[in-house]
């Protein structure tokens, strides 16, 4: 059977498995499909695992939490299992120093978001056009301007003399792997998560960097090349708690999805959107198109604006009732 890789799902529960106990048909809901598996949002239904599913407030638009549940899930993991960043169920502020690179990115801002809840207590995070957004977050202490040249030594400068050993990568393309580095050398070394290990293959991460990454498919127990499966099992409940309170925190405000713009046009305004992508025109925003624009149902495409991503393309699947489509 062919894969299916829309991933990322919001709609309707239509219905919900023997086992399953805590959705039931009419639930409002969004959830992360198991990638590279077949029932996901490029067609009329989807099936997702429920621990990877979450209540989604009446108050977040469907459109609003297509971009959610992958990109959410990706920053958490990469933040408090991989960099062992303090939870917010932690109090106190966390007296150390962030780099979140690429806080423009959906992962990126998601990851500011949660550093915030977490009272980090200095973090810095990397952005161009994108600066106004990542400053309306009110997470990141700094904001480096990356268009302006040597964001390394930017860095430390804004660093002041606070040393810094946790940096997550929301970017991991182009050289950015080069610039953690340096800042984290200059720092005596410390732990570095990455999205994507860098294409080139003659790389040689320097001595004293931790370099962990997430693959967010661990959310759902899957063993990658730089986990056991031990730290899967562990990522797939962790990422049942987080949804939980992801759900939590949406409800209350305290969370919020990134931008989002809907194309006009319906499934033709994919051209559209992939050429702004491709000339650069889009920053700190998922395009969304609905797929099918009628009363009954809707589908939409999150497209993400970094070329080199795997995920360019999420459909999403508005699951509707049966009784509404009949
Ligand atoms: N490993 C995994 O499981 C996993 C999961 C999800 C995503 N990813 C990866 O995570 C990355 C982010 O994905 P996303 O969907 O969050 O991206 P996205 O929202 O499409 O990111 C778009 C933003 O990237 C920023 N950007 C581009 N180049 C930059 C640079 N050199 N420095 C700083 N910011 C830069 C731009 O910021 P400005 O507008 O400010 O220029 C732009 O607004 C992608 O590489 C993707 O492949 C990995």
């Amino acid at each position: 059977m062919a894969t299916n890789a829309g991933d990322d799902i919001s709609g309707i529960v239509e219905a919900v498995g023997s086992e399953v106990f805590e959705y039931k048909q009419g639930d409002r809901v969004a959830a992360f499909h198991r990638m590279e598996t077949p029932h996901g949002g490029y067609a009329e239904y989807a099936i997702v695992p429920a621990s990877t599913t979450f209540h989604l407030p009446a108050k977040i638009s469907f459109e609003a939490a297509a971009g959610l549940p992958l990109a959410f899930m990706t920053a958490a993991i990469g933040l408090y299992q991989m960099l062992r960043v303090p939870p917010p169920t932690e109090p106190g502020e966390k007296d150390f120093a962030l780099l979140v690179y690429g806080g423009a990115t959906a992962v990126g801002a998601y990851a500011l978001q949660l550093a915030k809840l977490s009272n980090v207590g200095s973090i810095i995070t990397v952005a161009g056009r994108g600066i106004e957004f990542v400053e309306s977050l009110g997470a990141a202490t700094h904001v480096i301007d990356y268009r302006k040249g040597d964001v390394a030594q930017a860095i430390l400068k804004a660093l002041d003399g606070k040393k810094l050993h946790h940096v997550f990568d929301a970017v991991s393309s182009g050289n950015t792997h080069q610039i953690v580095s340096e800042i984290l050398v200059a720092n005596g070394g410390g732990k570095l998560n990455m999205l994507d290990p860098p294409t080139d293959k003659e790389w040689k991460w320097p001595a004293g960097i931790d370099v962990s990454r997430t693959y967010v498919a661990s959310a759902y127990s899957e063993k990658h090349a730089d986990i056991t499966q031990e730290q899967a099992n562990a990522d797939s409940d962790f990422a049942f708690l987080y949804y939980h309170y992801l759900a939590r925190l949406l409800d209350e405000g305290r969370f919020k999805p990134h931008p989002h713009e809907v194309l006009s046009g319906g499934l033709g305004g994919i051209v559209e959107g992939v050429r702004r992508l491709h000339d650069g025109k889009v920053s700190a925003t998922k395009l969304v198109v609905r797929f099918v624009d009628s009363s009954f149902h809707t589908m939409v495409v999150v497209l993400t604006a970094l070329q080199n991503c795997r995920y360019s393309w999420s459909l999403v699947f508005i699951v509707s009732s049966w009784e509404r489509i009949k």
